[in-house]
């Protein structure tokens, strides 16, 4: 990974490294640009993204559409649905903003959204489990919340979930790359999951999965076609129906370099090796005075930990001009490890925040916490 050759890299819970195989790949779709058939090549593309997604998730290819972002993934999920008595949409306060808008622009359509979790954007299972009723319709959890990466028991909420006629939506864009994810092991109806984070490849593209074929198409677009290059109006097929288009090309090229790289992971190794980077940089930041939020269970947590800082983005940026990328977010800075991860990446990271902290105005740290 060439910008790892000079950088630190410690923000995939926001965007993917630079990869040599991801540079490859992007000169690659330059050549095909250059030559006749490049939207063949596309398409080819495409449907090796989709089946390395769904070998990666434990899918069937056809159970995998590529869409733009999440937020649309979550709208196609209840495009079309029909909200009768049973009409609660039960989301938390931890839901990526994105996905909760879509929920909320269900209720145009009949839906009643409930949030669960505190008002500082906690949630844990039990939430979840509390939430539900007979009147749940659906339930969207994501499997790592993208703030403080609480993981939460997707199998647990999905069981309780069908229990009561409720289908269940999984965000898995915190998880999917980084940990075992499986859609039959949790039990979900939907998953979606972006390329532009631990799945190693660039941003503008996501993939939803669909347990069942939906009910009616809403943003189907002519590569969703069984024929894309006929111009009647035939329908399109299956998990297809939810398709949106053409797609953004060089994230494709960028997913399949990035998946083919996680492709050869064992992701059971790669989730042992991150719990103990995260173990090592919580111990450090407990000696160090900083405030960290990680759980103290790794069942539930994922791939990065939430380091308090008020001026969260000063504090990376004054990071990032020494060659560590972290990734802040309102009053957290967040470090995420992945399989290319160092103890040594760890302690460069506390060595330049000792020093940060020596160069600015002592302040009084509250003592370190999981
Ligand atoms: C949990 C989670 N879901 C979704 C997204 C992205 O959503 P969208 O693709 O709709 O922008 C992110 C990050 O950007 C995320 O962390």
């Amino acid at each position: 990974m060439p910008e790892l050759a000079h950088t630190i890299h410690l923000a995939a819970c926001s965007i993917s490294p630079r990869s040599l195989d991801m540079d490859h790949a992007l000169a690659a779709m330059l050549d095909d640009l250059a030559r006749p058939g490049f939207w063949a090549a596309c398409e080819e593309k495409v449907l090796q993204a989709r089946r390395l997604f769904a070998d990666l998730i434990g899918a069937d290819v056809d159970q995998i559409t590529v869409v733009p972002n999440a937020r649309t993934a979550a709208h196609q999920a209840i495009a079309g649905r029909r909200w009768r008595w049973k009409r609660t949409l039960l989301s938390s306060t931890a839901e990526f903003p994105g996905v909760a808008h879509a929920w909320l622009g269900g209720q145009q359509g009949g839906a009643r959204v409930r949030w669960c979790g505190t008002d500082t954007g906690q949630v844990t299972t039990a939430d979840y489990l509390r939430g539900i009723t007979s009147r749940t319709a659906l339930v969207s959890v994501p499997a790592v919340t993208y703030r403080d990466a609480i993981r939460l028991d997707v199998t647990r909420i999905a069981e309780a979930a069908h229990a009561a006629g409720a289908t269940v939506f999984v965000d898995a864009y915190q998880a999917a790359g980084v940990l075992p994810v499986n859609v039959d092991a949790m039990g979900c109806d939907y998953l979606v999951s972006g390329t532009g984070k631990y799945l190693l490849g660039l941003p503008g593209m996501a993939f939803l999965y669909e347990r069942h074929p939906h009910p009616g198409p809403s943003l189907a677009g002519r590569l969703d076609r069984t024929h894309p290059h006929t111009l009647d109006p035939e329908p399109p097929q299956r998990a297809s129906w939810m398709g949106t288009g053409t797609p953004a090309v060089a994230a494709a090229y960028a997913a399949v370099a990035g998946m083919s790289l996680i492709a050869v992971l064992d992701l059971n190794e790669v989730r042992q090796h991150t719990q103990r980077l995260l173990d090592h940089a919580t111990d450090c930041f407990e000696q160090m005075g900083e405030t960290a939020r990680v759980h103290a269970e790794p069942d539930e947590r994922g791939a990065h930990l939430a380091l308090m800082e008020p001026r969260a983005e000063d504090l990376a940026a004054w990071l990032g001009h020494r060659g560590i990328i972290v990734a802040p977010r309102g009053d957290v800075v967040r470090v995420a490890v992945h399989a290319y991860s160092t103890v040594d990446d760890i302690n460069a990271l506390c060595e330049a925040i000792r020093k940060y902290r020596a160069r600015s105005t002592p302040r009084a740290h509250a003592g370190g916490s999981r």
